[in-house]
């Protein structure tokens, strides 16, 4: 095979490799192999001294003109290479915005959050504003401010989560197990009249059942002003349970004791499982209790700076997984906190 021979036979090889080519790096290696420094290409140039001049003339424009042209076709792939690679990219990254979208998951309200809203507005909508106060609160404000003095019995009805290492001074420091405390926080700072109601979470050391948790939603409402009796808080509570439960569920009041009321009371709504004739859920009393209340203790008036005589005020406290249980006929108070959807999206 003659030089020119040569030069043609690499043309073709160079045509179908490239032809082959299908990425950067095959292309580099053809490159390397066409046109690299120990390449068919440049060897004939580097040997046409030693051919005589006639030949040397044509196999020196062969090779000039296949190393020019193999140089072309090595660009205009690069450039196919790059043209494909960028394609790609865009397809991957397009949008198409005929397809419609994919649905957002909307969460809503736990139904403890729905029933707790519920019941401060039929307090609002009685003239009540809301307040707020700590979760983490100290023994003067939970049991001492309210006439629950350290080691009295009534501290028993109250198993009591403290703060290990969180003692102030001589007060010990708790998970609040009642929302009273907020009574105390604010009569301390403002004067009659007082219409407030104070939604949160309490706390108690105490073995769960169907219907005890060992923390729940309380409201807590308090009331004072020139003139307010007994009556003023049945008809308020009254008007709560109605708005709440509507006018057919039967009502009980009972005498109860709490230090800081006297009189106190409990208000109780008719079973909504067995109807009042005695069940697991309602321990066959017939009845579940969902707040204790009564008209605020004198000597607590007095303790706040206001004047007994002239001043008098009622206070309740409300257990919202109750309410929410007999609103909704939930059979066992566990299921609110247990986070199983299939119990939760029921509401
Ligand atoms: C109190 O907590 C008083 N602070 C209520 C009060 C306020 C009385 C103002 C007088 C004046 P009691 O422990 O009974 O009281 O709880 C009030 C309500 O919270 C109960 O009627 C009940 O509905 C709910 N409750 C209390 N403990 C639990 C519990 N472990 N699980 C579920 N609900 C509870």
């Amino acid at each position: 095979m003659d030089v020119l021979q040569k030069i043609d036979a690499t043309r073709k090889d160079a045509r179908d490799s490239l032809a082959r080519v299908e990425n950067e790096r095959a292309l580099e290696d053809w490159r390397i192999e066409f046109l690299g420094r120990k390449s068919e290409t440049v060897s004939v140039l580097r040997s046409l001294g030693e051919l005589d001049s006639d030949l040397r003339r044509k196999a020196g424009q062969a090779a000039n003109a296949l190393k020019t042209e193999l140089e072309e076709a090595y660009r205009a792939k690069q450039e196919k290479l790059a043209e494909a690679k960028l394609r790609k990219t865009q397809t991957l990254g397009r949008i198409d915005v005929t397809l419609p979208p994919r649905p957002l998951s909307s969460g809503r309200l736990h139904p403890i959050s729905q029933t707790q809203r519920d019941i401060v507005d039929a307090f609002v909508a009685q003239g009540y504003s809301v307040i707020e106060g700590p979760e983490v609160e100290l023994d003067y404000y939970n049991f001492e401010a309210l006439r629950i003095p350290k080691d009295h019995p009534a501290r028993e009805l109250m198993d009591t989560f403290y703060i290990e290492g969180g003692d102030r001074s001589d007060q010990k420091l708790l998970l609040r197990t009642h929302t009273s405390p907020n009574q105390i926080r604010f009569m301390e700072k403002n004067r009659p009249p007082i219409r407030i109601v104070c939604p949160g979470r309490t706390y108690r050391n105490e073995a769960t059942d169907p219907t005890h948790e060992w923390m729940i939603q309380q409201i807590e409402v308090l009331a004072v002003d020139e003139g307010l009796t007994l009556a003023h808080l049945k008809g308020t509570l009254f008007e709560f349970a109605k708005r709440i439960f509507g006018q057919d569920r039967k009502i009980r009041f009972r005498c109860d004791f709490f230090r800081f009321v006297e009189p106190g009371v409990d208000m109780s709504i008719d079973c909504f499982l067995c109807g009042g004739a005695g069940c697991r859920t309602c321990k066959k009393e017939g009845w579940i209790e969902i707040l204790g209340a009564g008209m605020v203790h004198p000597e607590i008036l007095k303790n706040m700076g206001y004047d007994p005589d002239v001043y008098t005020g009622f206070a309740a406290g409300l257990g919202v997984e109750r309410i929410d249980m007999l609103r909704r006929g939930v059979d066992d108070i566990r299921h609110y906190y247990e986070n199983d959807l299939r119990f939760l999206r029921q509401f």
